[in-house]
C-alpha cells in the first residue's frame, strides 16, 4: 500500500505543477494568479474538493501524445462559500494556454451536470487561448457541449463567469449565457475577433484593451457587469455577489439576523430639491432606505441613467432598480431598458424581491433610439417586469411620466404595493409640453404669450404635479413621508413574503428580444 500511496502523491504534486514553474512565473508577471490560486482566495479555506485531477487529453496529432499534463489545463470541484455548496472550474492558463480540449470540456460539463442536479451555483473563472487549435472539431464541439448545458442551466441555478486573461471567438458565449460576468482589468479581454482580423477586415487600428477590455464590456457594450483592479478583488467580488442569491430557483436567498426597530431616517425628507430640474443622486436615496453598507450595483458603468443591483432591507436580500436623476434626467432609453430588463428578470428567476424607484421624466426622443429599437427594447422591461412574480414594490420619488409610468412597475402591471412621496408628479407628460397641446388655441390667441404659459403650466402643475389623482383612483397605495420610507418597505416585503402568483400555463413566453 505504501508505494501506491506514494504514487498517488507523486502524481498529485505534478498535477499541482501545472505547466511547470516557468509557466507559473510568467503568470505571476503578469499580475495573474494561477488557477489554484485563484480557487484558494474564492472558496473557504480547505473547502475545495476537486473532481478530474488525472484527466489528460486523447489527442494524438502534432505530437500531443508526448505532451499530456494532469488535468488538461482546468480544475474542477466543489467547495463551499460561506459555507454554502459551489461548484467552480478554472482554466489554468500554464496548461497549453488553458486552451479547451474535448477532455477539458468533459471536465466542465460533469460539474455543470452535478451542480444542476445538486442545485447550487457554478461559478467559471476563465483564462484561455480559446479552442485547442490541435484537437480542431472535437475542441469546437467540447465548447458547444459547455453552451447547451449553459442554457439547461440558466434559471436553475445562479452561473457567474469570471474573465481573468483571454476569452476570446466563440469562448465568450459561454460567459455571455451565465447570469454574470465579471472582468479584471488590464489582464483581461473578450472578443469574437481580435484586433488583427478587425485590422483587416474594416481597417480599424484598436488594442485588445480598448477593443474587448475591462472597461470596454462595463460601459460601451454592457457585456460585463463589474469589473475589478485585480484578481483577489475579483474573487471577492464573486463571494459577494453569491451572498444575495439563493442556491437555485427552488430557494429564497438566506436572510441575515436583523433586528428592525422604530428606523426613521429623516435625512431622506431633504433629498428632492424643490426644483422639479435639479438631479439628486438615487443613491443616496438607495443608501438612505437600505441596511447599511449592503448596497452592491451592478452594471454601475453601463446606462448610468438607470441604477440595478442587490442590497439587503431588514436583512433580506432586494434587488432594486432606480432611475437615476443624476444623468439623462433618469430617461429610458435603448441601453436602460435592457440593462434593467435582464437584472428583473435574472431576481425573478431566483426568487429576489423587486423594489423600484421611480424618478423617470419619459423615454428618450430621437432618431437614434427610435432606429435602435426603443420600441422592443422598452418592451423588454414593460415585460420583464409584467411576468415578474416575486414581491414587487415600487416607490416614486418625484416624476413618472408617459409609458415611463406604466413600465416602472406600476400597479397596472402587477406590482404589489405602490407608494409615492408627495413630491411626486404622475401625468401623462410634463406641464411644459402639456399645455402647448391642450392650450394651444388659449395660448396663441393671448396678447401676452408668456403670461398665458406660465398661468396654464401653474394651472397644469396644481392638477397634476403630484402623487393624489393617482392616489384617488388606487394606483398608488399610499402617499408616504419620506422619513417612513424603510419602516414601511420593511413591513411591505414582510407581508408579501409568501405571496403566492403564477403565470398561465405555457411553454415560454416570447420576450421581445
Ligand atoms: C493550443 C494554445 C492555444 C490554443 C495558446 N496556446 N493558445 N495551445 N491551442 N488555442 C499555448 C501556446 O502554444 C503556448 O504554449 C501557451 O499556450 C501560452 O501561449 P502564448 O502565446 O505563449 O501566451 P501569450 O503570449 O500570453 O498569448 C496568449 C494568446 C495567444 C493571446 C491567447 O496564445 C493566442 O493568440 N492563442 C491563440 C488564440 C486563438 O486563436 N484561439 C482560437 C480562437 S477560436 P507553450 O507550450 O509555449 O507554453 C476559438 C473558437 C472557439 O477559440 C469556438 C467555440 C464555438
Amino acid at each position: 500500500m505504501k508505494d501506491k500511496l506514494d504514487l498517488l502523491r507523486d502524481m498529485r504534486s505534478e498535477a499541482f505543477a501545472g505547466g511547470g514553474e516557468k509557466r507559473i512565473d510568467k503568470q505571476h508577471e503578469k499580475g495573474k494568479l494561477t488557477a489554484r490560486e485563484r480557487i484558494h482566495f474564492l472558496l473557504d479555506e480547505g473547502s475545495f474538493e476537486e473532481i478530474g485531477m488525472f484527466v489528460i487529453h486523447r489527442t494524438t496529432d502534432f505530437g500531443m501524445d508526448r505532451q499530456k499534463i494532469y488535468g488538461d489545463g482546468v480544475i474542477t470541484g466543489f467547495g463551499s462559500i460561506d459555507g454554502r455548496l459551489v461548484y467552480v472550474f478554472a482554466q489554468d492558463f500554464t496548461v497549453f494556454g488553458g486552451s479547451l480540449s474535448e477532455t477539458h470540456a468533459e471536465k466542465i460539463c460533469k460539474i455543470m451536470d452535478m451542480a444542476v442536479k445538486t442545485g447550487a451555483p457554478l461559478i467559471g473563472l476563465n483564462d484561455s487561448g480559446g479552442a485547442r487549435i490541435q484537437e480542431g472539431v472535437s475542441s469546437l464541439g467540447g465548447y458547444a457541449d459547455i453552451f447547451y448545458r449553459n442554457v439547461r442551466a440558466s434559471g436553475v441555478i445562479p452561473q457567474i463567469s469570471a474573465i481573468m486573461g483571454p476569452c476570446a471567438g466563440g469562448a465568450v458565449y459561454s460567459p455571455a449565457m451565465t447570469d454574470f460576468i465579471l472582468m479584471v482589468e488590464d489582464t483581461s479581454y473578450m472578443f469574437v475577433t481580435g484586433p488583427n482580423v478587425v485590422k483587416t477586415v474594416t481597417n480599424e487600428e484598436v488594442t485588445s484593451e480598448a477593443l474587448g477590455g475591462a472597461m470596454a464590456h462595463a460601459s460601451k457594450s454592457g457585456v460585463t457587469h463589474l469589473t475589478a483592479p485585480n484578481d483577489i478583488e475579483c474573487l471577492a467580488a464573486i463571494r459577494r455577489l453569491l451572498s444575495f442569491m439563493p442556491q437555485n430557483c427552488e430557494e429564497k436567498p438566506a436572510s441575515l439576523p436583523y433586528s428592525v426597530g422604530e428606523e426613521l431616517r429623516p435625512h431622506l425628507t431633504d433629498l428632492i430639491p424643490e426644483n422639479p430640474n435639479q438631479p439628486y443622486d438615487m443613491r443616496e436615496v438607495i443608501h438612505g432606505i437600505m441596511d447599511d453598507q449592503t448596497f452592491m450595483e451592478i452594471h454601475p458603468y453601463y446606462a448610468d441613467n438607470i441604477v440595478v443591483g442587490f442590497a439587503r432591507l431588514g436583512g433580506k436580500s432586494l434587488g432594486i432598480v432606480a432611475n437615476q436623476p443624476m444623468s439623462l434626467a433618469g430617461v429610458l432609453d435603448v441601453n436602460s431598458s435592457k440593462k434593467a430588463a435582464r437584472f428583473v428578470r435574472f431576481c425573478d428567476s431566483f426568487n429576489i424581491p423587486l423594489l423600484v424607484l421611480v424618478d423617470v421624466p419619459g423615454f428618450l426622443p430621437g432618431t437614434d433610439q427610435e432606429w435602435n429599437a426603443i420600441i422592443t427594447n422598452g418592451a423588454k422591461l414593460l415585460y420583464a417586469f409584467s411576468e415578474a412574480t416575486v414581491p414587487r414594490i415600487t416607490l416614486i420619488t418625484r416624476k413618472a411620466y408617459g409609458g415611463a409610468y406604466d413600465v416602472m412597475n406600476s400597479k397596472h402591471i402587477g406590482a404589489d404595493l405602490n407608494y409615492a412621496w408627495p413630491s411626486a408628479e404622475i401625468a401623462v407628460m410634463g406641464a411644459k409640453g402639456a399645455i402647448e397641446i391642450i392650450f394651444k388655441k388659449e395660448i396663441d390667441e393671448a396678447d401676452n404669450r408668456e403670461a398665458k404659459l406660465k398661468e396654464k403650466e401653474a394651472e397644469y402643475n396644481q392638477t397634476f404635479a403630484n402623487p393624489y389623482k393617482a392616489a384617488n383612483r388606487g394606483f398608488i397605495d399610499e402617499v408616504i413621508d419620506p422619513k417612513d420610507t424603510r419602516r414601511k418597505l420593511i413591513k411591505g416585503f414582510q407581508i408579501l413574503e409568501h405571496k403566492v402568483d403564477t403565470l398561465p400555463q405555457k411553454k415560454h413566453g416570447n420576450i421581445p428580444l
